[in-house]
């Protein structure tokens, strides 16, 4: 792989169900370095060979993002079961867990204590307030909320909040 594909940066996916994979497949595009993690370690398996199997198929129907090949893209791409790999020197984190509050507040605990205070946490929820999704933060500044369009891959519109 050309050294400048690994220059930008690395963001890190936490839950890789379908937004989850979305979010990877368009990071990876623009020459980021991905980090997957899920709490399912046959999901971040699943999520690995769809995503590989979607790049080349989308390469083929001529809609891939980018200008990175569908092998260069994916090469990006990497899972891990264990979160504070996942999240080592992340400059952006996109959580994409189920629409479960106790479910994010229990993610973003485990979260605050690997990040930086430089790093980005992203929530794609669609339905709560980022005041209320961060209310137990210690990084809670760096609290955002990006809502995606589905599909995310196709439509260019994310809310944020
Ligand atoms: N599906 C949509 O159309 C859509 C659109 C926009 C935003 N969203 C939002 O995106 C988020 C994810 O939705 P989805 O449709 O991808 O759900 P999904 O069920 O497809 O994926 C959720 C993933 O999170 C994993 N997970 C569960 N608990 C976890 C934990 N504690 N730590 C790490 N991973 C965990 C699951 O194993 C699964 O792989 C939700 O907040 C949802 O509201 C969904």
């Amino acid at each position: 792989m050309a050294a400048h594909l690994s220059n930008k940066g690395k963001v890190a996916i936490v839950g890789c169900g379908l937004i989850g994979q979305a979010w990877a497949m368009i990071f990876a595009s623009a020459g980021y370095k991905v980090s997957m993690y899920d709490i399912l370690s046959e999901q971040i398996e699943n999520a690995k060979n769809t995503i590989q199997k979607t790049l080349q198929d989308y390469h083929q129907k001529g809609c891939l993002k980018g200008s990175l090949s569908p092998d260069e893209q994916f090469g990006l791409i990497s899972g891990t079961s264990e979160l504070r790999e996942c999240l080592e020197d992340a400059l952006f984190v996109q959580e994409s867990v189920p629409e479960i509050l106790q479910i994010k507040h229990q993610v973003y605990r485990a979260i605050d204590i690997y990040i930086s205070s430089n790093t980005i946490l992203s929530s794609s929820t669609s339905s709560f307030l980022p005041s209320v999704l961060s209310e137990h933060c210690k990084h809670r500044s760096q609290f955002i909320v990006s809502h995606p369009v589905n599909p995310p891959y196709f439509i260019p519109l994310v809310e944020i909040v």
